[in-house]
């Protein structure tokens, strides 16, 4: 083939050429970072959903393993040729490379065993959470939070008193868990459409959390209009021991699809500024009558991060599970002051 007939003597290139090389540049991805922090089954999960998604230029997963994530993430990098993402995952097992991160995951913490309450994990991953906090800290002061690390509400308050971050960027992942748990079981109970099933799931996450009934409908139509309540009040109880369910059923471990997916949703209404309506883990300031604490309630998630917490009215019966979840709250936090964690 004569080059000359592609390339011009200055240098330059024919149009053909041009246009070729102009085809294959792909549609610029957003030039941000995400840090993953623990790689993990969910922390790995998060990663190659976020990559999938291309929602980062940028996807930092690190872990205290070396190795570990540098592994993942080389395997992550070694799909792209086939799913098409661009996203670019760097593997660490160092603080520096997630300098100037737009927004951190934080999956990194022991998950529960049989018989485990995530409460359990007070400690062991309040430990865990302080040495992340410092880092996003020093590192990434602009940076909006994701927590995953379980026990969930007592963890994100942890990090956002650690960080010292406006309450806005810290906010945490289980109640959009909760009610996509919510919602496969009543899916299943209607045998319907997942896809047309609205639920809300409110509180700790935990055996004390809130599921809504009554703010639950199918492509508009009430629950109550479609299950009788004994049926209701066996699937909201379900969804309180979603979560140990499956812990009982792989031994080793916990759930990591659901919440992994849960959480990309999260940093998706954060990053692209999809104003999304979602239950997660916010501080609440006089919302629902609760003061100072963490724990899930719907909210507006934007690139400011929590921009609005979204009030709605509770029944007696909602309200009174609304106290007594905030007061398992309370307990943990309580914990975590004496253990000199917070
Ligand atoms: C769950 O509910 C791990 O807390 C998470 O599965």
């Amino acid at each position: 083939m004569d080059l000359r007939a592609v390339f011009r003597p200055e240098g330059g290139c024919t149009e053909g050429a041009r246009k070729r090389r102009v085809s294959r540049r792909v549609s610029p991805i957003p030039q941000r970072k995400i840090t993953v922090v623990g790689a993990g089954y969910v922390g790995m999960s998060v990663a190659q959903k976020c990559a999938e998604k291309n929602l980062a230029a940028e996807i930092c997963l690190t872990d205290v393993l070396e190795g570990r994530a540098e592994g993942i993430a080389l395997d992550l990098n070694q799909a792209a040729a086939i799913e098409g993402y661009t996203s670019r995952v760097v593997g660490t097992c160092e603080p520096g490379p997630t300098e100037r991160s737009d927004l951190f995951i934080v999956t990194a913490g022991r998950p529960r065993k049989p018989g485990m309450s995530r409460s359990d994990l007070l400690e062991v991953n309040g430990r865990i959470v302080v040495e992340v906090a410092d880092v996003i800290r020093e590192r990434s002061p602009d940076a909006i939070v994701i927590v995953v690390t379980n026990p969930l509400d007592p963890m994100t308050g942890l990090m956002r008193a650690r960080t010292g971050f406006p309450a806005r960027r810290v906010c945490g992942m289980a109640g959009l868990l909760d009610a996509s748990r919510f919602s496969w079981f009543i899916a299943e109970a209607l045998r319907t459409s997942v896809k047309d099933v609205d639920a809300m799931v409110l509180g700790a996450h935990g055996d004390s959390m809130v599921p809504l009934p009554n703010a639950c409908t199918v492509n508009g139509i009430a629950l109550g209009e479609l299950l009788d309540r004994p049926t209701i009040a066996a699937l909201s109880d379900r969804t309180r021991h979603g979560g140990a369910e499956i812990v009982g059923l792989l031994k080793t471990g916990s759930a990591f699809y659901a919440p992994a997916s849960s959480a990309v949703a999260m940093a998706a209404s954060i990053l692209n500024d999809e104003r999304r309506l979602l239950p997660c883990s916010c501080l609440l300031n006089g919302q629902f009558g609760v003061e100072g604490i963490y724990t899930g309630v719907p909210a507006i998630l934007g690139k400011m991060g929590v921009e609005r917490i979204v009030e709605l009215p509770l029944d007696t019966e909602a309200r009174i599970q609304m106290q007594k979840t905030v007061g398992e709250i309370q307990k943990d936090m309580e914990a975590l002051r004496d253990s000199g964690l917070s």
